[in-house]
């Protein structure tokens, strides 16, 4: 594989793009992966006991290296189609008891707020905000900052917390560990829902990942993955206090150790990812970049 990661993506080849925030474009051996992913699959045959370990194979992979970036095991990685996704869904197997209070801060992404206002809606939850857009400066600064307003906004009703580890509208690193440890000294230890739609692939996950009880990421971003591909981490004890959603990829796995099956997305996105996750390790993706993390502007597309 070349080392030169602009000479392995088309998208590259003719401008000179700066939207990895929105989407990030997609290396050669990604989409080989997933076209030959997609012929293996038809040869063994769609739906086979045949073509089964060669899905779970795939599956199985990226959820370990998944696992390894996030610092948590591997039982505790589930797939969603996007961030979106991942944010929302496990939130609607929690055990929500009306006037519960959820503390969403003012620069979460339009998605994810819509979800959790129409969560609130059903089960009579209190919707509050989080004041973290105004934040400017060093991260030590943003990190004040946060952890001051957390203070002042925390309730003794306030059962989660939303706030992205990287904010997609400012740029700003979010006190993720910090926030986590706060909000286990509160008398409810409200759950933590990390949006990291511009972290994974852009800064080290582990620590804020391995705090949070929701930490979704997509791969079409930063991670330079293919469109259509999210991953979430939860945490043990939302694991324990959680009960099956409509939508079972919020499960990655029962208790009992049985697996869960995966619904029927696109394995073959899944080889692709894995192929990109490989590349951007490469380190080539910097010099892509410019070598700055480049804040999406708030004008840009979202995707
Ligand atoms: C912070 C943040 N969250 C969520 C999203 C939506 O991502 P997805 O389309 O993967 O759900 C975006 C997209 O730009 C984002 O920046």
């Amino acid at each position: 594989m070349s080392t030169d990661l602009r000479r392995q993506m088309p998208a590259l080849a003719n401008k000179t793009y700066f939207n990895y925030g929105g989407q990030g474009p997609l290396p050669n051996a990604s989409l080989a992966a997933i076209q030959a992913a997609w012929t293996t699959i038809q040869e063994l045959g769609p739906f086979t006991s045949e073509v089964w370990p060669f899905v779970a194979r795939t599956t199985d992979h990226l959820r370990q290296r998944l696992a390894g970036w996030f610092g948590v095991p591997p039982g505790r990685v589930a797939f969603s189609e996007n961030v979106t996704a991942g944010c929302l869904l496990p939130l609607w197997g929690l055990p929500w008891q009306a006037g519960d209070q959820l503390l969403i801060s003012d620069a979460e992404h339009p998605g994810v707020v819509a979800g959790c206002r129409e969560l609130a809606r059903r089960e009579q939850l209190e919707l509050a905000v989080l004041p973290v857009l105004q934040l400017r400066g060093t991260a030590e600064a943003a990190a004040t900052g946060t952890l001051a307003a957390l203070e002042a906004a925390l309730t003794p009703r306030t059962r989660l917390v939303v706030l992205s580890h990287l904010l997609w509208n400012t740029g700003q690193l979010m006190p993720i560990a910090a926030v986590a440890e706060r909000l286990q000294a509160h008398p409810r230890q409200p759950w933590l829902l990390v949006d990291a739609a511009q972290s994974l692939g852009a800064i080290p996950v582990a620590e804020a990942a391995a705090a949070a009880d929701i930490y979704a990421c997509t791969g079409h971003k930063w991670c330079c993955g293919p469109e259509g591909l999210g991953a979430f981490a939860l945490s043990e004890r939302l694991l324990a206090e959680s009960r099956p959603t409509p939508d079972r990829l919020a499960q990655p796995q029962q208790r009992n150790g049985r697996r869960q099956r995966l619904p029927s997305r696109c394995p073959p996105l899944r080889g692709g990812h894995l192929l990109s996750a490989l590349v951007r390790r490469s380190g080539q993706l910097p010099a892509i970049a410019g070598g700055r993390r480049r804040c999406p502007g708030p004008s840009r597309a979202h995707s």
